[in-house]
């Protein structure tokens, strides 16, 4: 089959994407699958790729990123229209004329957050008609947004830190009294974050109610909705989930454990700098050090987060094992960072599935 490897996007994950796309341009089985890769600017532009994305890397200090170019592509269906489940990928020229790129069976979309993991391109893809790899639309968007993604999983029995979420209208309208309730309700310290939005960007940890207000314009530069969130005191570990064949129950991960060494880094948390820019300032371990039982209750959860959205092929779901054993989950990414050195595929090669064979399984999966 012919797979449409999506890479780069409109979202401040961008970077992350370019780096994703080159682990998995440089693993994918290509005895198996004929690949067309197209690069997604920061402004919405698909492209062929300029620089070839196997090159992208977070060494050499610029973040990699796709470039503009002359022609823009896009994706046509055919006569028989979304009935077809192909569609043809279009090269529009600067003068208008077209060329055509050929046909696409499936879409491999490794694209991070909004207009890429949230359910907007999702939706382009159903109206083409094209299989893709992940969630479908809806999963996507609630994934996406912290606010109603912790609300399906309360509703589904899962625990979650408390939150106040401040919407633009209600920052607007009644701010103060917003900022009034997280003082009343949740206890110091908080973490303040855009509700849509990943890799941590825009994300303050609050030590001081003074920094409130600060906190929440930093995250209003990233989403004009906010969600101020009880600190929690704990190990944060994630498990990755991938679906089976034929629609069997899905598959959990071994668990993996994200240290973040704030003595060494200065780093107080898994920001976007200890993920992607200082090396060594966070240390993921996998499998976790984790009693068995714990480990087990972890895997069970990360299916029922899974199957409570209704997310499909793959998910990283994370969660904070506090000091106390308690157990909450923090979220899921229905589209986890996936370079060879990211926590999702190295928790299947832990689990004994290879980086390479994850991207067939993930590929075929969609084809179903
Ligand atoms: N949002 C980033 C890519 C992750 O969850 O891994
Ligand atoms: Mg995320």
């Amino acid at each position: 089959p012919r797979v449409l490897v999506l890479y780069g996007g409109r979202s401040s994950e961008h970077a992350v994407s370019c780096v994703t796309a080159a682990g998995v341009l440089g693993a994918i089985d290509t005895d198996r699958f004929d690949v067309l890769e197209v690069g997604i600017t920061a402004t919405g532009q698909w492209t062929r790729p300029v620089v070839d994305p196997r090159t992208h890397s977070f060494s050499g200090g610029q973040l990699p990123r796709v470039e503009a170019s002359d022609s823009s592509l896009q994706l046509h269906s055919g006569p028989g229209g979304a009935a077809d489940r192909q569609a043809e990928l279009l090269e529009v020229h600067p003068d208008g004329s077209t060329t055509s790129l050929g046909q696409v069976d499936v879409v491999l979309p490794l694209l991070h957050g909004p207009f890429g993991e949230d359910g907007t391109l999702q939706g382009l893809l159903e109206l083409s008609g094209l299989p893709y790899v992940g969630a479908g639309v809806l999963t996507s968007a609630v994934g996406m947004d912290k606010h109603f993604m912790k609300i399906a999983f309360a509703a589904a029995g899962l625990k979650v830190a408390p939150w106040v979420t401040i919407t633009d209208r209600r920052w607007n309208l009644e701010g103060e009294q917003a900022l009034a309730q997280a003082q009343e309700t949740l206890s110091l310290p908080v973490f303040v974050k855009p509700a849509r939005a990943g890799s941590s960007m825009g994300i303050t940890r609050v030590t001081d109610w003074a920094q409130l207000r600060d906190a929440v314009e930093t995250a209003r530069k990233h989403d004009p909705k906010v969600l101020i969130e009880q600190g929690i005191n704990g190990r944060e570990i994630e498990c990755g989930v991938l679906g089976t064949p034929g629609g069997g129950p899905a598959r959990a991960s071994l668990t993996g454990e994200v240290a973040v060494d704030d003595d060494a880094s200065g780093h107080q948390f898994y920001d976007f700098e200890a993920k992607y820019t200082d090396a060594g300032a966070a240390d993921l371990s996998c499998p976790a050090d984790l009693p068995q039982e714990v480990s087990d209750e972890i895997r069970r959860q990360a299916v029922i987060a899974f199957d409570a959205l209704d997310a499909e092929g793959i998910s990283r779901v994370d969660f904070f094992y506090t000091t106390d054993g308690e157990i909450l989950i923090n979220e899921i990414n229905t589209m986890p960072g996936f370079t060879p050195i990211s926590m999702y595929p190295q928790m299947w090669k832990a689990t004994g599935i290879d980086y390479p064979e994850l991207i067939t399984e993930l590929i075929t999966l969609a084809l179903e």
